[in-house]
């Protein structure tokens, strides 16, 4: 950072000699002898954040000039934020001039301003051994979206820039690794992520977008490794985005929340959750568990404006989408999801619902377990179900776990 302190000095006296130049809009300069210390071949990722004292926004004043040798450096000040921005290949970025998006090993995805064409949607992706300061940068398995064949552990170290930094949200864009065993352990595969000031499970199988928030607790990295088996042959892949969170950003998922969804309606779903049957057997023998053990977590919903209550139901087009405890095969299908096989007398898997009404009736225990879950709703604050698993699935024959819809209620007009 040193340098980049150094290369900050320099420029803000190039700022100085050109800010009759920059007034607010974009302006050009053919430089000659006086920005002889700044070429090429010296530095050519410089940029300096200066802030804008009449918007007092966040600003960039940058410098890129021409690789081709044979001119003279010709450089372009313009002023522009570095937003975030999409970039043509959709993945997020953030805008910057094409020289600093190089040097910081980004890749150029399209151009992001309006004011100079220098400006692009620079992509941060890394494999294996990085380690990352920028935000939205993407972890994934070398030659993703190809399989990793597996072996060893392959880990990203996401370092917050400064302390505004608070949380990390880590959205599994792709994530397939090995299933789970039949008693519902990662001891194939394993998602894991340390560091943090929140706990965050071990996680294996298929969790293609799911997400998880972990704060950082201030003082260390957060380190997301992910450990695979070479013996076991298996197309595991994935691309996760790592999105930092300032402090006061409003969207900061509150605390015991390791989910947090902000759509007013949508899908929440157990880790691995996939409508098939696993095809582990458990110690038992008998046909395994979807489901990881050991669990015990907080999924939020943001309250929308003008909402009062939230209703969870399966998702109907498929039968087994809550399927918690007892054995799934000893069950005739056509009760599975039906109120003759929930159950709230719960004590090893179940979600817990704060105060939870069917149908008008208040329940008599907030515990949801067994082999279906009939349309709940809740007016509690906040919006939360709480997953619980315990360590002993045996009993949980071919169970897959929960996959729900929520949909939030306007207040009653009174
Ligand atoms: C250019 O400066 C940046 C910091 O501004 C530094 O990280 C980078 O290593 C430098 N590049 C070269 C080629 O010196
Ligand atoms: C560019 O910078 C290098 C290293 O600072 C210096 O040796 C070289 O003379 C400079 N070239 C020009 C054209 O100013
Ligand atoms: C990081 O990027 C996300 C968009 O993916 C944005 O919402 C968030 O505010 C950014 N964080 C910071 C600290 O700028």
């Amino acid at each position: 950072m040193s340098a980049h302190t150094h290369s900050t000095r320099i420029l803000a006296i190039v700022a100085i000699f050109f800010s009759s130049y920059i007034v607010g809009i974009y302006s050009a300069a053919r430089a000659s002898h006086q920005l002889a210390p700044l070429n090429a071949t010296h530095n050519e990722s410089s940029s300096l954040d200066a802030v804008d004292a009449k918007a007092s926004s966040e600003t960039s004043l940058a410098r890129s000039s021409s690789r081709n040798p044979r001119w003279f450096p010709f450089y372009t000040i313009g002023r522009f934020s570095n937003d975030i921005c999409l970039g043509n290949n959709l993945l997020m970025g953030t805008c910057m001039i094409n020289g600093e998006c190089t040097d910081n090993k980004g890749v150029a995805a399209g151009s992001c301003s309006t004011i100079t064409n220098q400006a692009v949607c620079c992509i941060y992706q890394r494999t294996c051994g990085a380690s990352t300061s920028y935000n939205n940068t993407y972890f994934y398995n070398s030659n993703y979206p190809a399989p990793y064949a597996g072996g060893g552990r392959c880990t990203i170290v996401v370092n917050p820039p400064d302390s505004t930094i608070c949380q990390l949200r880590i959205d599994f864009m792709a994530l397939s690794l090995a299933p789970p065993t039949g008693d519902g352990l990662c001891t194939t595969d394993a998602l894991t992520i340390s560091g943090g000031a929140s706990q965050v499970p071990t996680i294996c199988g298929e969790n293609s977008g799911q997400h998880v928030y972990v704060d950082f607790n201030g003082v260390s990295p957060i380190t997301i490794s992910v450990a695979t088996s070479a013996g076991y042959t298996f197309n595991r892949n994935w691309q996760l985005q790592l999105r930092m969170m300032a402090c006061t950003s409003a969207t900061l998922a509150p605390s015991g929340c390791l989910q947090y969804h902000m759509a007013s309606s949508g899908n929440i779903a157990s880790f691995n959750y996939v409508s098939a049957a696993s095809s582990a057997l458990n110690s038992i023998g008998v046909q395994g568990t979807r489901q990881l053990a050991s669990l015990r977590y907080g999924i939020c919903i943001r309250k929308a404006t003008g909402i009062c209550s939230i209703t969870y139901s399966q998702v109907g087009s498929d039968t087994y989408s809550f399927t918690m405890t007892n054995d799934v095969g000893a069950v005739d299908p056509t009760l599975l999801a039906t109120s003759a096989v929930q159950s709230q007398d719960c004590t090893t898997d179940y979600i817990i619902i704060p105060a939870p009404t069917q149908g008008g009736i208040n329940m008599p225990s907030d515990r949801f377990c067994g082999l279906g879950l009939v349309p709940t709703t809740t007016s509690a604050k906040p919006f939360v179900v709480y997953a619980v698993t315990d360590a002993n699935e045996e009993m949980d024959i071919s169970n897959r776990g929960f996959y729900l819809a929520y949909s939030q209620n306007a207040c009653p007009v009174l």
